[in-house]
């Protein structure tokens, strides 16, 4: 772990272009410009960026661990998602609140508890890909959006009937407005009127708390209330230390935190699986007869390896509360250290041959904690890593049952920033075919892979 110094600081190497051009690369071409950094100055580097300030990059995964095992009275939380969901929100919360917090939220998304969820998730595959278009290119973002969203809504909310209808209505929208703004700098999300985005981000808001507001009294007075499965209705029941619940507000602001840390993750992620999987005929075989046979082994490493080649989140950052030693780094007070999950992920020390997509590095070999990394780590890790898994692993066994998919020649898709999470740019494109209903492969380019 990293301690603190008074030892001169050291960063590491900076590139010596001027502060404005780098925070134009780091916006306009922010993998590209991080990977073409680490190729030049290797596992860690400094960024001097315009309004963000200086940020080290890391990629190591003995500095990711150092980072990430750091006492948080000597790194804490950094950026600004946290003001886009309020001072409740985990994403504001530091140091002991942010530890009491995590104790209270930790418990409903335990990995064991996540099973009694595999039906809803199940159930919102069936019915999103019952209007899939038969043999015929698509995007599959869209229902991977819809999929997640009402996954969360229904088992992290507990909302059904109108509350579903009116938050599913509000939500993508007001999260997807949110995201773009929050990669921006600060002003732009100042609310100066109704027309301005800051003023759209607090009519959102306004709307948002009412629906919350009627879904938690709705809750409070289920007779089932002590019954009920719902992540929402565990954090009503749950109780801090000195007896106090967590307050309304904060309730709200968590809520959104969940949806938005949640939703656009998983649905990106599953988008990207079938995006590799049309170019990887042979493992779709494998997977194929895997599912049928009732295994799930491959289909876990191949979850972990898209995971790995294509990290929807590119990095998580740790702000310095005073001068620490990382590795032989001194970093000062104040300054951002981000692990790159993409170029962590991208390290041939850590993943022998890493361009290649190949889930067989994971078979009967789990990542390590600090070399694959999509969820973070340490005391920030993201708590629903379990809940996310779980989702990917019913929706892509579900999926496999239901269809074969076509396969494809054409290029990979490129990355395409959505704000926070990167997703392929033309959307995870595929070509499904029923598996009850069988029609011929058209005979372009696409081919039909079954076991
Ligand atoms: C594939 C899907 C997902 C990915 C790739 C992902 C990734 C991440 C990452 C990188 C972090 C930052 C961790 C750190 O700083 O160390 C994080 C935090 C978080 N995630 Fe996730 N996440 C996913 C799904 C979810 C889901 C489904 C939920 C909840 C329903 C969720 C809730 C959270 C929360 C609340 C945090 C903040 C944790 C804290 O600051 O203590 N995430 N996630």
């Amino acid at each position: 772990m990293a301690v603190a110094t008074t030892d001169p600081v050291r960063l590491p190497p900076a590139p010596r272009i001027p502060r404005l051009l780098q925070g134009v690369g780091f916006v306009a071409a922010r993998e590209k410009s991080v990977a073409a950094l680490a190729r030049r100055y290797g596992s860690a580097f400094t960024l001097r960026l315009p309004i963000f300030g200086d940020t080290i990059v890391v990629s190591d995964p003995a500095l990711i661990k150092d980072l990430f095992t750091t006492n948080t009275d000597l790194v804490g939380r950094a950026g600004v998602l946290g003001e886009m969901f309020g001072p409740g929100s985990t994403f504001s919360l530091d140091g002991t609140e942010h530890r009491e917090r995590r104790k209270l939220l930790v418990p409903p998304f335990h990995g064991k508890r996540m099973a009694s969820y595999e039906g809803i998730i199940e159930e919102e595959v069936l019915r999103e890909t019952a209007s899939w278009p038969e043999g015929r290119e698509f995007e599959t973002m869209p229902s991977m959006m819809r999929i997640t969203l009402n996954a969360i809504l229904r088992t992290v909310f507990g909302a059904e009937g109108a509350a579903l209808d009116e938050l599913r209505e509000l939500l993508p929208g007001m999260v997807l407005h949110a995201s773009r703004l929050a990669v921006m700098p600060p002003f732009v999300r100042r609310d100066l009127g109704p027309w301005s985005p800051g003023g759209k981000l607090t009519a959102n808001r306004e709307r948002y708390d009412c629906a919350i507001r009627r879904l938690i009294a709705a809750i409070r007075n289920d007779p089932k209330f002590d019954e009920r499965n719902d992540v929402l209705t565990l954090m009503l029941q749950a109780r801090y230390e000195d007896g106090s619940p967590i307050t309304d507000d904060h309730v709200a602001d968590e809520l959104l935190t969940l949806l938005a840390a949640g939703h656009e993750t998983t649905a990106t992620t599953l988008a990207w699986t079938i995006e590799r999987l049309r170019r990887h005929p042979r493992l779709l075989a494998r997977l194929t007869a895997e599912v049928e046979a009732g295994g799930t082994d491959l289909v876990q490493a191949t979850i972990w390896e898209v995971q790995r080649t294509r990290p929807v989140i590119n990095g998580t950052a740790r702000m310095a509360k005073t001068r620490i030693r990382l590795g032989e780094w001194v970093i000062p007070e104040r300054h951002a250290v981000l692990a790159s999950i993409s170029l962590a992920h991208a390290a041939e020390d850590s993943f022998a041959d890493a361009k290649a997509f190949n889930p067989d590095r994971f078979m009967g070999n789990a990542p390590d904690n600090y070399a694959w990394i999509p969820y973070g780590g340490g005391v920030r890790r993201c708590i629903g890593a379990a809940f996310a898994n779980m989702e990917m692993n019913v929706t892509l066994r579900t999926l496999l049952r239901e269809f074969e998919f076509g396969t494809t020649y054409a290029r990979g898709e490129g990355l395409h920033s959505r704000g926070v999470a990167t997703a392929p740019a033309h959307g995870g494109r595929a070509v499904a075919y029923r598996r009850t209903r069988k029609t011929a492969a058209p005979a372009d380019q696409t081919q039909r892979v079954s076991a």
